[in-house]
C-alpha cells in the first residue's frame, strides 16, 4: 500500500503527519476522490480543476499544476496496481508550532496521497444495482458547502444518523424545504420528462459526477434536464430519485423515510442515464 506525502512516495506505515498539522487540528484543508479502473481516470481535469479552486478560496498556495498532479495520480494507481481505485488527494494548510486559529504567512502545505480500492465500474443493471434506502433531515452544515473541506463533521452527523437507524444515505434539505444533496453526494429528481438537480451554489458541493452526468444526459437523452430549486414535495412525489458520486456514479434511491420511490423498483431512467455515463465518462 504505496502513498505520497509531500513529494515522496512510500509505504504507508512510514507515511507521518504532525499532530500540530492544521489538517488535524483544524480540518484546515482541501480533498478530492477521483475514480480510476484499470488506470483510467473519470472526470481527472474537472476534479484537479476543484481541488485547485477550493484551494484558492482558503487561499492555500500551492505550485502543483494538473500536469503534476496527473504524474502523482498515475504513479500511485500504478503502485498499487492499477485496479479499480479511489485516488484521495488531500492538502492541508500545513503544520504550525502553535494552535492559533489565524495561520502564519510561511506556512508550508502537507500534500497526502493514497489509493483505496473501490468496485468495478457501475454498469446499468437493475438486479445487479445497489438500491439505495435514504432519510431526510434538515441540512444543518454550513454556508460554504461548495468547498470540498476536510472539515467534514457536519455530513459525518448527518450520515451517521441515517446510518444508526440503517438507512444508506440521507437527504438534505434547507430552511424552506428545498433540496440541498446528500451527505456525500449529490442528488437528481426524475418527473416526468424532466429531470432536476438544485443548482451550484454555496449549499452544496459541485460534484464531478452531476457535471458530467448533466452533460451526457443534454448531449444524448431525450429528457429535459434542469438545474433548479427542487423541494421536499417534488422529491418525495419523483418517479425516480438518484444520488450521485465518483465511486456510486447514478445510484437509484428506491425509497425515502420507509416510503417507496416510483413504486420501490430501480427505474428505467435510471437505467438510461447510469447506461449514458457508462459509455462516456472517460
Ligand atoms: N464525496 N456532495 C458531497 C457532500 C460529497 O462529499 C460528494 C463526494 C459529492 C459528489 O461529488 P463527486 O461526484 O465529485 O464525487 C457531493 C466523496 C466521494 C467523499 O467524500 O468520499
Amino acid at each position: 500500500n504505496w502513498v505520497f506525502l509531500n513529494g515522496e512516495y512510500m509505504p504507508s506505515e512510514q507515511a507521518k503527519i504532525s499532530p500540530m498539522d492544521r489538517g488535524f487540528l483544524f480540518g484546515d484543508g482541501i480533498y478530492e476522490v477521483i475514480p480510476s479502473y484499470g488506470g483510467k481516470f473519470v472526470g481527472f481535469e474537472p476534479h484537479i480543476l476543484r481541488l485547485q479552486q477550493g484551494l484558492a478560496e482558503i487561499e492555500i498556495n500551492l505550485p502543483i499544476g494538473l500536469q503534476q498532479w496527473r504524474d502523482i495520480c498515475q504513479q500511485l494507481a500504478k503502485k498499487n496496481g492499477n485496479g479499480n481505485l479511489g485516488i484521495y488527494l488531500q492538502v492541508s494548510r500545513g503544520t504550525s508550532p502553535v494552535r492559533y486559529h489565524a495561520y502564519p504567512d510561511d506556512i508550508e502545505p502537507t500534500v497526502f496521497a493514497y489509493a483505496f480500492e473501490i468496485p468495478p465500474a457501475p454498469v446499468a443493471d437493475k438486479e445487479k444495482v445497489k438500491a439505495y434506502r435514504v432519510k431526510t433531515l434538515s441540512d444543518l452544515r454550513w454556508q460554504r458547502c461548495n468547498i470540498k473541506s476536510t472539515a467534514l463533521l457536519g455530513n459525518v452527523m448527518h450520515f451517521q444518523t441515517g446510518y444508526k437507524e440503517g438507512f444508506d444515505e440521507v437527504l438534505l434539505f434547507n430552511q424552506d424545504n428545498m433540496l440541498t444533496e446528500a451527505a456525500a453526494c449529490n442528488a437528481f429528481v426524475v418527473t416526468g420528462k424532466v429531470i432536476a438537480t438544485p443548482p451550484l451554489d454555496s449549499q452544496l458541493l459541485p460534484g464531478i459526477t452531476r457535471l458530467i452526468l448533466l452533460d451526457v444526459l443534454r448531449q444524448y437523452s431525450h429528457f429535459t434536464v434542469e438545474e433548479r430549486s427542487v423541494s421536499k414535495a417534488e422529491v418525495l412525489n419523483a418517479d425516480e430519485v438518484w444520488i450521485t458520486s465518483s465511486t456510486k456514479q447514478v445510484a437509484p434511491v428506491i425509497s425515502i423515510d420507509n416510503n417507496p420511490v416510483g413504486g420501490g423498483r430501480v427505474g428505467d431512467v435510471w437505467h438510461q442515464a447510469q447506461q449514458l455515463f457508462s459509455e462516456h465518462q472517460f
